[in-house]
């Protein structure tokens, strides 16, 4: 099979569309020589760059390695109260982020939404055909949550949440089958393959309970590590990327 061709791009755009500003700024900054590449001062905004993952380890820009090109995927410890939507009111999860990055183009989105009541593992990607694949019901990938309910569980909620036929109010599609834990009478780990409008609280409201804190811990194979403290981020590498679509 021929290995597949790496995308070139004018070095002006391609520092443009990385967010380090207006295709006029990035030229004073070339101009500048303030981007060098494989150790020699690039002087030419209209030179023909190789987009290669690699490309931090080669490009600096005004001394420090070039942001990481599309696609780009990355996880987050989300923290409680904040957004995962810049339309929403509030601190959002872009927030975390370098200010840089709110100008890339492709633009990050999050791979699903998380409450802002709900702490856990996010992902944030440039990266479409990523992003669908995660979310789209048809790919079955689990989204594990822990949750602590105010009254304790009955124990017919394992079957209820497993049946897929539990219908959520103002819908009329029944819930694809869940995998329900007790872990002790007030504490469920929940796995879904769905992600409906709060999903999860509203499962547990169907079955007369209510959530009081929500957590995910784990999307596909891929566990939130224990070291990522909440607003904490880091690319993710293909190994991660494994572990999502692992069944
Ligand atoms: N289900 C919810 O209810 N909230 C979330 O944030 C995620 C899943």
């Amino acid at each position: 099979m021929k290995p597949a061709k790496a995308m070139v791009a004018r070095l002006d755009r391609l520092l443009a569309n990385l967010g380090y500003g207006s295709r006029r700024e990035v030229n004073d900054l070339v101009r500048a020589g303030r981007v060098v590449l494989d150790g020699a001062v690039l002087r030419d905004s209209g030179a023909r760059i190789e987009i290669t993952s690699d490309l931090p380890t080669r490009m600096t820009v005004s001394g420090t390695p070039v942001d990481p090109p599309a696609p780009m995927t990355l996880m987050m410890h989300k923290p409680l109260g904040v957004v995962c939507s810049h339309r929403e009111a509030g601190r959002s999860v872009y927030e975390l982020l370098p200010v840089r990055w709110r100008a890339r183009m492709p633009a990050l989105s999050t791979v699903g939404r998380l409450d802002k009541d709900t702490s856990g593992l996010l992902l944030i990607t440039d990266d479409g055909p990523f992003l669908h694949r995660v979310i789209s019901p048809r790919h079955h990938v689990a989204k594990r949550y822990l949750a602590t309910l105010d009254r304790p569980m009955s124990g017919t909620e394992v079957e209820t949440f497993a049946a897929g036929t539990l219908m959520l109010e103002g819908e009329t599609t029944p819930l694809a089958p869940a995998q329900l834990e007790i872990l002790e009478p007030n504490l469920a780990r929940l796995t879904i393959t769905e992600g409906r409008y709060h999903q999860v609280r509203r499962m547990f409201a169907a079955v007369g309970n209510h959530v009081v804190s929500l957590h995910r811990d784990q999307i596909g194979c891929l566990a939130l590590p224990h070291d990522l403290a909440p607003g904490a981020w880091r690319l993710l590498g293909s190994e991660d990327v494994d572990a999502i679509f692992r069944v």
